[in-house]
């Protein structure tokens, strides 16, 4: 897969996504969500890729934002467009894709760049990463889903003190409020984040889909989580994965998912 902005890398059973715009710590312009819709769409549609991994390029940024240059001049409804356009065509998109897909938070992750992250299945982050949402320094609010992601992750308080203070915090803080997952040295962020997808891999993959269907069903305003969880649970029973889930376990060997 060839773009401008992103690197798309295919490793054994993973891919790696890497925003490559380090001269603008990889902002998110117009064409970078663009193509970040359609490398998530294509690997989600391989069988060979059973995990993804988003990070930025180089040491200092994952993403340092939405890029302001590009809606310093937006007028009411163009700003509406841009955050409903963004959130469908990346941040729901990403946290639904049946793959799963974890942010390697490798420096900076402001604004739109914190929000990819959230919109990730699971984050694990570098000793040197930051984290905020400076969007009221701006005189905005998050419009990538930030609000909703970031109180589901931490609680009301924390989130509305992030937001209000347009503060950042560091990873420690991060991970003590359950924000990410992992604290790992810059070196070893990579080959920490590829190990945990690794052993992602090993597991049933239309099962992993399951999970996240349901998982997500938790903080979607209308539906019955637990029905959903029924439903998706008794689909299992219906997939090779399962037959040879079980088999596996019975026949006291590994089982090999397809
Ligand atoms: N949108 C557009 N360009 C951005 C950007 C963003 N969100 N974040 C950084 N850049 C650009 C800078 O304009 C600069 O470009 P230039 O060299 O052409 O002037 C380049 O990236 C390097 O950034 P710089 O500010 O010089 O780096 P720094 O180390 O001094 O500061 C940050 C780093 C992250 C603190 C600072 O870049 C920043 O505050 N960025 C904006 C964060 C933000 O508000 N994001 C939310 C957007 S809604």
């Amino acid at each position: 897969m060839e773009f401008e902005n992103i690197i798309v890398t295919q490793k054994e059973k993973w891919a790696i996504i890497t925003i490559n715009r380090p001269s603008k710590l990889n902002a998110l312009n117009k064409s970078t969500i663009e193509e970040l819709h359609l490398a998530f769409k294509q690997l989600n549609e391989l069988d060979s890729v059973k995990a993804i991994i988003i990070t930025g390029s180089g040491d200092k940024a994952f993403v340092a934002g939405a890029d302001i240059s590009e809606f310093a001049d937006f007028d009411t409804n163009e700003g509406a467009e841009l955050a409903r356009k963004g959130q469908k065509l990346l941040f729901d998109f990403v946290q639904n894709l049946s793959t799963p897909v974890i942010a390697a938070v490798n420096g900076f992750a402001l604004g739109g760049g914190l929000e990819l992250a959230m919109a990730a299945h699971f984050r694990v982050a570098s000793t040197n990463a930051k984290m905020g949402l400076p969007e009221v320094s701006l005189g905005v609010i998050p419009g990538y889903g930030g609000t909703q992601r970031l109180t589901q992750l931490v609680g009301k308080g924390k989130s509305l003190e992030m937001i209000m203070t347009a503060g950042m915090i560091d990873a420690d803080e991060a991970k003590s409020w359950g924000l990410i997952n992992h604290v790992v040295s810059q070196e070893e962020l990579l080959p920490f984040t590829e190990k945990m997808a690794t052993k992602i891999t090993r597991n049933s993959s239309t099962a992993i889909a399951a999970a996240i269907k349901a998982v997500n069903a938790n903080s979607t305003d209308g539906v019955n989580g637990f029905e959903i969880e029924i439903e998706a649970f008794g689909n299992c029973f219906g997939t090779k994965d399962f037959v040879e889930g079980t088999t596996a376990f019975l026949e006291k060997r590994k089982p090999n998912f397809e």
